[in-house]
């Protein structure tokens, strides 16, 4: 979702042209307009703003725009409040024109602020919640405030979650404010100071980061007062807080396509290892982990989107190998569940980017009735691995595509070890999910591609896909509609194999495709049979599946990997999802309307 990049740097180092390269790294999250807001060579405030892709812009067309100065100001923007257009993208001024605002997530309460701000003649030149933010901090400005104090006098009053970046043109000061949303400091050569909602806007420059906090805000200065280092500040108190710099591994974040058209493909590739990587964990932690899952009362595994699907099928790895109730619920869900939350409930929060809002706001439930929270993330130093009490990393390397791959097939494999591990067979887990591994390597070679790749042909024009499970298998028959969806833009819909009967039927015509995801269990018959039923009214069946079938009208073969199933039997969904977009003229990376992480309700 929206996106903020922001650069202090010395004279003539061209900051608008070094805030365009950490926006154009921050594409991925998923914008439909950006902006950057800069000094021009007398010290006045210079705005850009864009509708549609960063990608065509360049340099020396920004430099020319905005010059080359020391400061810039930078943002990719998601529509919230306002249609995608240039007058509602970011950066936001004041009346004045001297302050310049980018934000990121959503102001509850702005319509109570802006009204104020409207009784006092604001001319107002956005639809946006952000915009109300310049005219605060010019208010208190005119009240002779300074702009630290102006700044946190109005982020106080905010409703929501957020971030953002206030510029003062005139003083010399930007302050960078987090209210739930991310924002990390970027500490360079000689003085260079970055901002961030997300570490990858830097990270080309600079690997040494400095965490603001909830509640927490960063001033930088620049010009004549500039001063070396960021100084941090408590927004309610005031107060100065002290901050160390981190160093962070820039390797494993630091990634492009590799040689592959897409970065979707790419991603789904990197599972011929990173599964092996998901599982590697220490045995110690990990037993420590399944003796707080032992000792729970009451365990939830919450997640969104995909994460949630994973989350879903953890409850069947954990009945089936563990013999251990958990529950699992979808992040936007959980509140509803707070009844039953106690001290020694344990919440495992599973995620991607550990930044998706519905996610955090479900953690806000957990911790107000004093749960535990041990999350399995895979973006290290994110939100969420910094308010859990425990955390296992994923391990799958940057996720550039918004479709999740190879995460989601990690999350799978780590929850499948921490079920084993709760068993109290945590070497048998390893031994399966390492098999798994290898299994994947040898599945995913040129001759499987082609032959998805042929499927994809024949449904190119479908108008809807259906897709059926059983048992572990239900949740990834959702997980594979989700990733049809949002790649092809095909109608796509998965339900437990049982279900089809009680109404969904009633859709199969002739042609009507329906993948079968099977696994060799005890579920197995009874899949083929749905499938039969299918079959009966028209339907194509395409079956994946460890052995073929005479009722397979396509059968794509998956190795036979025992409670691991599910991490095999999605990956050919993903391939066809891929071939399908990239048939259908679909950019696989970037679909349209949607972002990879969800920082907004
Ligand atoms: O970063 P997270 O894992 O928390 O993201 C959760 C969902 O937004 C995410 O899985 C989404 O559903 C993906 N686009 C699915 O491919």
């Amino acid at each position: 979702m929206c996106g903020i990049v922001v650069y202090v740097g010395r004279k003539g180092d061209g900051a608008p042209a070094v805030v365009l390269e950490g926006l154009k790294r921050l594409e991925y999250r998923g914008y439909d307009s950006w902006g950057i807001a800069a000094l021009d060579s007398r010290g006045r405030l210079a705005t850009l703003r864009r509708v549609g892709k960063i990608g065509g812009a360049s340099a020396d067309r920004v430099t020319r725009l905005l010059g080359s100065g020391s400061v810039a100001v930078g943002h990719t923007r998601w529509a919230t409040h306002g249609g995608i257009s240039e007058r509602n993208a970011h950066p936001q001024v004041d009346c004045k024109g001297r302050v310049a605002i980018v934000h990121n997530g959503i102001i509850e309460n702005y319509q109570e602020l802006k009204a104020g701000l409207v009784a006092r003649k604001h001319r107002f030149a956005s639809e946006t919640d952000t915009e109300i933010l310049a005219h605060y901090i010019e208010e208190g400005l005119a009240r002779g405030q300074s702009f630290s104090d102006a700044t946190r006098s109005i982020a106080k009053r905010l409703k929501g979650r957020s971030a953002f970046i206030a510029m003062d043109s005139k003083g010399g000061q930007i302050a960078a404010v987090r209210l739930g949303a991310p924002l990390i400091v970027g500490i360079g050569k000689k003085g260079e100071m970055f901002v961030s909602s997300d570490v990858n806007g830097f990270l080309e420059r600079t690997n040494k980061v400095m965490y603001i906090d909830d509640g927490e805000m960063a001033l930088l200065s620049f010009g004549k007062k500039a001063q070396k280092a960021p100084e941090f500040l408590n927004v309610s108190r005031g107060t100065k807080v002290r901050k160390r710099i981190i160093g962070i591994d820039w390797k494993r974040e630091r990634e492009s396509k590799l040689g592959y058209d897409h970065f979707l493909i790419k991603e789904i590739m990197e599972q011929k290892h990173t599964i092996a990587q998901a599982i590697n964990q220490d045995d110690a932690k990990m037993r420590q982990v399944a003796n707080r899952i032992k000792n729970a009362f009451g365990v939830f595994i919450v997640g969104a989107g995909t994460a949630g699907r994973v989350c879903a099928a953890g409850e069947y790895l954990f009945s089936d190998i563990a013999k251990r109730h958990v529950n699992s619920t979808v992040a936007s869900e959980f509140s509803s569940y707070r009844h039953y939350l106690t001290k020694k409930t344990l919440m495992i929060a599973v995620s991607q980017s550990g930044e998706t809002v519905d996610l955090l706001d479900a953690i806000d439930v957990a911790k107000s009735k004093g749960a535990r929270i041990l999350s399995l993330v895979n973006v290290f130093g994110s939100t969420l691995m910094r308010v859990s009490d425990d955390f296992l990393m994923l391990n799958a390397g940057a996720e550039k595509a918004v479709a999740s791959t190879k995460a989601t097939t990690a999350q799978l494999s780590l929850l499948t070890l921490l079920a084993y591990a709760t068993a109290g067979r945590l070497k048998e887990g390893k031994r399966l999910l390492l098999n798994t591994a290898e299994q994947v390597n040898d599945m995913l070679n040129p001759r499987y591609e082609e032959r998805i790749k042929r499927l994809a042909r024949r449904l190119r024009r479908s108008r809807d896909v259906f897709i059926i499970g059983r048992g572990v298998n239900y949740p990834i028959a959702e997980e594979a509609a989700i990733k049809l969806q949002e790649t092809s833009y095909i109608h796509a819909h998965g339900f437990a194999g049982g279900e089809l009967k009680h109404g969904p039927l009633a859709l199969i015509s002739r042609g009507s495709p329906c993948i079968a995801l099977v696994a060799n269990d005890d579920t197995k018959h009874e899949t083929i049979s749905n499938a039969m039923e299918v079959k009966a009214r028209g339907g194509y069946v395409i079956g994946v599946a460890p052995e073929n079938n005479e009722v397979f009208d396509y059968w794509l073969k998956v190795p036979d990997a025992g409670v691991a199933s599910p991490i095999v039997n999605i990956i050919p969904v993903q391939v066809l999802a891929y071939h399908l977009a990239v048939l259908r003229g679909i950019n696989p990376d970037y679909p349209r309307n949607l972002a990879k992480s969800v920082t907004v309700k």
